[in-house]
C-alpha cells in the first residue's frame, strides 16, 4: 500500500516530524481506520525516498502517541482509537474554529426529477411483482462463463486498449442481423450504436434532437424516466392519451413538437400494442410536421401472441425513427447494454454526441454478447425464457380470474408485465400497494416507480401493474393468497 504521504528536505520542520504529522492527520480524517495496516518501514522510505531510520523513528513515535500499535509479524497497524491527549486538545480547537463554509450547490439541476430503477430494498421482498425485470435464475450462465474465457484467452489487445464510442464491430453487426430478422428493420452495422442501456439512448436522443423549449410528445402514462430525461435537457413535455391501440394519432399536436417518445410493441405502462393503423398514421405525422420518433423497444423480444407487428422503424420511409432497444430485459439490467438505431441521415451527428458521452463501453461484456448473439445461443435463450414466462404469465391471468370476480386484466400479449384494473370493491391502487408492502407484496401503481401520469385520467388509481417473470406457480399463489386476504379484509369493514 501506498500512503498519500510526501516530504520535503529543507523545511523546519525535520522528516521525522513530517511523516508522523501527516499519518496522524490520516488517521484523524478517517483514510486511514482502526486496524489498518502501515506500509512496511522499508516499502515507506523506499517510497518517499528517506532512510529506513527515519521511518523506523516517526512509527515508533506514532505508537507513543497512541496513534499505531505493532501488530507482531504483521507489522504496525492503527490503534482501535484515537489517543486522549489528542482527541482533548481537539475538543478544544473546535469550540473556537469557526463553521467550515458549504460548498455552493448547483442549483439549476434543482428543476429536475429523476426515478432510479436502483432499489436494494426491493431484492429482499419475499413475493415480488417488479415490473421489467427478468428471472435471475435463467441467466445462461453456463455458456456465458464459457465465452468470457474463450474471449480471455490470449491477454487480447482490446482489453488495454480504447474501443470504438460506437461500440464493438462485430456486436454491431451481430444486432443488425438480430433486428433484420426479428423486428424486420433493414439497416446496417453503421447505424447501430451501442449504448449502455436505453437510458443512455435517450440521453443520446436528446442531446441529438432537444434544445431548451423543445416540445416532446409522450404516451400519457409513460416511462419516468423517458419523461425525465427529456425535461432535463429543456424539453416541455405534451402527454397524449394512449388507447386500445397505443398513441391515438387524432390526439398529437399540429405542429411544433420535435419528438414523440412511444412504446408501440407493448406500451409501457399500460401494455396496449399500437395497432398498424396507428403506427402508419404516427409516420405520417412525424414525416408532415417534421419531428422524429423515438420508438422504445424495451421489452419487444416477448411476443406471446400473434406475430410481432413491423417496428416503426422497418415502417418508416422518411428516415424519421430512432430505435432503442435494451438486453436488460431478455438478459439482465446489469450487463447495462442496449443499443440505437439511428436512420442514415442522422448517422454522423449521433456518432459526434456518441463521442462526448464516454468512450465506449466495456470490451469483455460486448464481445461475448457478440459471440452469443451469432452462435444462436441468443435466440434459443429468448425462446427458453419465453416458455417460463408465458406459463407465468397465464398462471397469474388464471389467478386473478379466478380470484377477483369483475376482473380485468390487459397487456399480456407481449412483455412481462400485466395490466390489472382492479374490481370495484378494492382500495385505491396506490393505497393496496402500501398495504401489500408491508406484508411482503411488491405491486405497483401508476404513482411511483418506473411509471408516470403527465396528467391523472380516469380511473388511473383503478390500476396496478403486476410483472411476472420472476414469480412461479407457488409464489404467484401465495402472492394472491394476500392480494385476497387484502380486498377481503377492505370489504369487510
Ligand atoms: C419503457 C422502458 N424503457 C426502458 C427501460 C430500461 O432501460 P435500460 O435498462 O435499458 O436503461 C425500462 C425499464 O424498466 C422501461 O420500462
Amino acid at each position: 500500500m501506498q500512503l498519500p504521504i510526501s516530504v520535503r528536505l529543507g523545511r523546519a520542520e525535520h522528516l521525522q516530524q513530517q511523516i508522523v504529522r501527516q499519518i496522524a492527520m490520516l488517521i484523524e480524517n478517517g483514510l486511514l481506520r482502526a486496524g489498518d495496516s502501515l506500509p512496511a518501514t522499508r516499502e515507506l522510505s523506499a517510497q518517499l525516498g528517506v532512510a529506513r531510520n527515519t521511518v523506523v523513528l516517526s512509527y515508533q513515535a506514532l505508537r507513543r502517541e497512541g496513534f499505531v500499535e505493532s501488530a507482531g509479524r504483521r507489522g504496525t497497524r492503527v490503534g482501535p482509537t484515537l489517543p486522549r491527549a489528542y482527541l482533548n486538545a481537539r475538543v478544544r480547537v473546535s469550540k473556537t474554529a469557526a463553521v467550515p463554509e458549504r460548498p455552493p450547490e448547483p442549483t439549476h439541476l434543482d428543476q429536475w426529477r429523476n426515478s432510479s430503477l436502483y432499489d436494494p430494498s426491493r431484492n429482499h421482498l419475499p413475493l415480488d411483482f417488479r415490473v421489467g425485470r427478468p428471472d435471475r435464475t435463467l441467466f445462461p450462465h453456463r455458456i456465458w462463463k464459457r465465452l468470457v474465457d474463450q474471449r480471455l484467452h490470449g491477454a487480447p489487445l482490446a482489453l488495454t486498449e480504447y474501443g470504438d464510442p460506437l461500440g464493438l464491430r462485430e456486436l454491431r453487426s451481430a444486432i443488425a442481423e438480430h433486428v433484420r430478422v426479428s423486428r424486420g428493420i433493414l439497416c446496417s452495422a453503421d447505424q447501430v450504436l451501442i449504448v449502455a442501456g436505453v437510458q443512455e439512448g435517450l440521453n443520446l436522443v436528446s442531446r441529438l434532437l432537444l434544445q431548451p423549449g423543445s416540445s416532446a410528445v409522450l404516451e400519457n402514462p409513460t416511462y419516468a424516466s423517458a419523461a425525465h430525461v427529456f425535461a432535463s435537457y429543456g424539453a416541455t413535455l405534451i402527454g397524449c392519451e394512449v388507447g386500445e391501440e397505443g398513441i391515438n394519432p387524432r390526439a398529437l399536436p399540429r405542429s411544433g413538437a420535435r419528438l414523440a417518445y412511444v412504446t408501440p410493441s407493448h406500451q409501457f405502462p399500460l401494455g396496449p400494442t399500437m395497432s398498424l393503423e396507428s403506427r402508419i398514421a404516427l409516420l405520417e405525422w412525424a414525416r408532415r410536421t417534421g419531428s422524429f420518433i423515438v420508438e422504445d423497444d424495451y421489452d419487444g423480444d416477448f411476443r406471446y401472441q400473434g406475430s410481432p407487428l413491423m417496428a416503426l422503424a422497418a415502417l418508416d420511409r422518411s428516415e424519421r425513427v430512432v430505435y432503442l432497444a435494451t438486453f436488460s430485459k431478455s438478459l439482465g439490467a446489469g450487463l447495462r447494454l442496449g443499443y440505437a438505431i439511428v436512420p442514415p441521415s442522422l448517422v454522423p451527428k449521433a456518432k459526434m454526441v456518441k463521442d462526448l458521452f464516454n468512450h465506449g463501453h466495456s470490451w469483455l461484456e460486448q464481445a461475448v454478447l457478440a459471440d452469443f448473439l451469432r452462435s444462436g445461443a441468443f435466440d434459443s435463450h429468448l425462446r427458453r425464457i419465453r416458455m417460463v414466462y408465458l406459463e407465468r404469465r397465464d398462471y397469474l391471468t388464471a389467478g386473478l380470474r379466478r380470484r377477483f370476480a369483475e376482473t380485468h386484466v390487459l397487456g399480456g400479449e407481449g412483455g412481462m408485465h400485466l395490466t390489472w384494473y382492479l374490481p370495484r370493491t378494492a382500495p385505491p391502487a396506490h393505497t393496496l400497494q402500501r398495504t401489500l408492502l408491508s406484508k411482503g407484496v411488491g405491486v405497483y401503481c401508476l404513482m411511483d416507480g418506473p411509471a408516470l401520469m403527465l396528467q391523472p385520467f380516469d380511473g388511473w388509481d383503478r390500476i396496478l401493474l403486476l410483472g411476472y417473470p420472476c414469480l412461479d406457480r407457488v409464489k404467484t399463489e401465495q402472492a394472491l393468497n394476500c392480494i385476497a386476504q387484502e380486498l377481503d379484509a377492505g370489504s369487510a369493514t
